[in-house]
């Protein structure tokens, strides 16, 4: 077993104290504007494909929406919390899988939904991930995503940095201080990965976003921020930050 499929079924026990969701309350997510605005066409005759599940937080959404839901994740402890989440719900299955191959599926789907699960620290599974996402829609089909950002720990070291200016010390000190701040999450600034406890995880730069999905096909590419409030952090040092604009994730529609 995938030492990542390990961590990921250790998380599904304590997912929201673990996770920073884009399903938490308070948090500014375009995807649910996407779904019901860009999306025009009768969503009663789709059907969806959720990559990466998790914990289902979103499959009941989907399941009021669209005709036919298929949720997967690769971790069998979330995929066994997502079953018993929607075990009422008649057009949803939950299935074990992985987003690397997904060949049973292709050309099924008018939507896919991946909400920060593309997150494999190998670039080469990362690009399969994006391709595989593609091969399952429809011509004509569209992907909903979230995707964690890298520019948000730069932003990060950037309010931190100019509050130690602001208070008069020296920009060595100063760049030091946000250098700390971040130093614990980014590992890797050239492949954008992030260290999450004992797991490392893909994160992505808007240039880098843009560029794999057009690697892997998609065209008609808009990128949006998920905007997160400062109280979902536990950090003291990140909540001295509320009422400044807030750390984001990346949304992004885009269509086969
Ligand atoms: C941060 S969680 C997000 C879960 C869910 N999408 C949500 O937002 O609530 C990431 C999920 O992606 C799953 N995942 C990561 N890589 C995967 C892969 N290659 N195939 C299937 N699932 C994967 C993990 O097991 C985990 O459940």
């Amino acid at each position: 077993m995938d030492k990542e499929v390990k961590a990921w079924d250790k998380t599904a026990m304590n997912y929201f104290s673990e996770v920073v969701s884009p399903f938490a309350e308070g948090v500014d997510n375009p995807l649910f504007w996407y779904l019901d605005h860009k999306i025009t066409e009768d969503k009663k005759k789709m059907s969806v494909m959720d990559v990466g599940c998790g914990i289902g937080n979103f499959l009941p959404i989907l399941s009021k929406k669209f005709s036919k839901v298929v949720g997967f994740d690769f971790s069998s402890k979330m995929a066994d919390i997502s079953k018993d989440k929607v075990k009422h719900l008649k057009n949803v299955t939950v299935l074990v899988r992985d987003a690397r191959e997904l060949s049973e599926f292709y050309n099924q789907f008018e939507v896919v939904v991946t909400v920060n699960s593309i997150l494999l620290p190998n670039i080469k599974d990362v690009e399969k991930m994006f391709k595989e996402a593609y091969n399952v829609l429809k011509q004509g089909g569209v992907l909903l995503g979230v995707f964690p950002a890298m520019e948000s720990f730069l932003y990060q070291a950037l309010l931190v940095q100019e509050k130690y200016l602001d208070n008069g010390e020296t920009q060595e000190e100063a760049l030091k201080k946000a250098q700390a701040a971040i130093d614990e999450a980014p590992c890797d600034f050239t492949a954008g990965l992030v260290k999450y406890k004992d797991s490392i995880q893909k994160n992505y730069y808007l240039f880098e976003l843009k560029h794999r999905l057009w690697k892997a096909g998609f065209g008609n590419i808009t990128v949006r921020k998920v905007y997160y409030p400062w109280e979902v952090y536990e950090d003291e040092e990140l909540l001295a930050f509320r009422g400044r604009k807030k750390l984001w994730d990346w949304f992004v529609y885009a269509e086969k």
